[in-house]
């Protein structure tokens, strides 16, 4: 279909669920990232709190999959939507977006949602930082901040590999450049392998790089997206300058099978620590009956974290409840399912569950 205008008067509004959208635009934002930017077939006002994520329903090699990406566009140009996807090695979505997602196809996308956005936590000076393509919900940030005229001072710092991968280099140049209160800095780990010299800050961030770009970044309500060690890092220096963590919010994207291997470890050292610490009558037993696995957890842990403990890595996407990726079935015990709509009420009376959003009531069985 060619849309030649736009009518606002029969718009209608986004709410949460699922939607049928149309690639209309795809951007080359660096050598290997890209953006894509959707409509809906009928105008809808893609109204989210910036910051938030949709879900994709794609289709890849017959199977269904979804996948979670954060919104990088503003919803003061509400008549589309973006998402910003950067190739990752041995990434399977992200490489076949970029290989076969074309204007004009089509798609499901479910969303939005996410507790990360600017919107839950208003304050008037804000920190961002973010690393990579974890820029994306901080841009949908900045976009919104910068359309609407809000009195909020920024400091953005972005940690990119090299010059060559700063993702929206001139986009942030040209808003950063117009609003005193804003203010931009950009570090980059090393030069590009071809030379492009940079002449600005250089390597990993670190607290006398923080105190000079933002001296008064513990004044500041701070945003964080990047990769898992990124954010560890950022977490470690705030809290080692006993930063108030209730200002602080995290966001982290994709998931590459280091960080996967990471995580379950992680979980299984804190597996070990909790267990001294809590009495063994306050922890429930979760049994994997197809792996042979089970685990100890916490009354307020889900069935997902149980098997993150083990290693085992339920399928997973938007950790919500929404897109309904991490459906197991229960064989015994009963849980408490916090969803948003993901799962049917015939798979609920079948006894599926989803693994993100269940929390167990009592000792569990689920197959998997
Ligand atoms: S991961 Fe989407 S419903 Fe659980």
């Amino acid at each position: 279909m060619t849309m030649s205008f736009l009518n606002p008067v029969t718009t209608q509004t986004w709410t949460n669920g699922r939607h049928l959208v149309r690639c209309v635009k795809v951007i080359q934002e660096t050598w290997d990232t890209r953006t894509f930017c959707f409509m809906a077939e009928q105008p809808v006002m893609f109204f989210f709190k910036p910051g938030q994520f949709v879900t994709l329903e794609l289709e890849i090699d017959g199977e269904q999959i979804m996948r979670s990406y954060t919104i990088s566009s503003s919803p003061s140009v509400p008549y589309s939507f973006s998402i910003t996807v950067k190739r990752m090695p041995g990434g399977r979505v992200s490489n076949w977006l970029h290989d076969n997602l074309k204007i004009n196809d089509e798609l499901a996308v479910h969303g939005p949602v996410g507790n990360f956005n600017l919107m839950d936590y208003p304050s008037e000076k804000v920190l961002m930082l973010s690393g990579g393509v974890g820029i994306t919900p901080l841009m949908s940030m900045v976009r919104w901040l910068f359309d609407t005229n809000a009195a909020v001072d920024v400091e953005f710092i972005h940690s990119s590999r090299t010059p060559k991968d700063v993702i929206y280099h001139r986009e942030l140049e040209h808003i950063f450049s117009r609003i005193p209160e804003f203010k931009l800095h950009i570090v980059c780990e090393r030069s590009d392998e071809l030379g492009e010299a940079w002449s600005g800050f250089r390597g990993y961030i670190s607290q006398p790089m923080l105190e000079l770009m933002a001296p008064d970044f513990m004044d500041r309500e701070i945003f964080c997206c990047g990769p898992t060690p990124y954010m560890k890092a950022v977490k470690q220096l705030l809290e080692q300058n006993g930063f108030d963590m209730s200002r602080y919010h995290e966001e982290s994207f994709g998931e590459t099978p280091a960080d996967v291997k990471e995580e379950a470890l992680e979980h299984a050292e804190q597996a070990e620590v909790e267990a001294e610490e809590l009495d063994a009558a306050d922890l429930i037993s979760v049994e994997f009956s197809s792996t042979g696995k089970s685990a100890y957890i916490k009354p307020d842990e889900t069935v997902h974290a149980a098997a993150a403990k083990l290693g085992l890595h339920i399928p997973k996407a938007c950790g919500m409840g929404i897109c309904g990726t991490c459906r197991v079935q229960l064989t015994s015990g009963e849980v408490e399912m916090d969803h948003n709509g993901g799962i049917t009420d015939e798979d609920v009376a079948e006894g599926y569950i989803l693994s993100c959003c269940s929390k167990p009531k009592g000792d569990v069985v689920v197959d998997y």
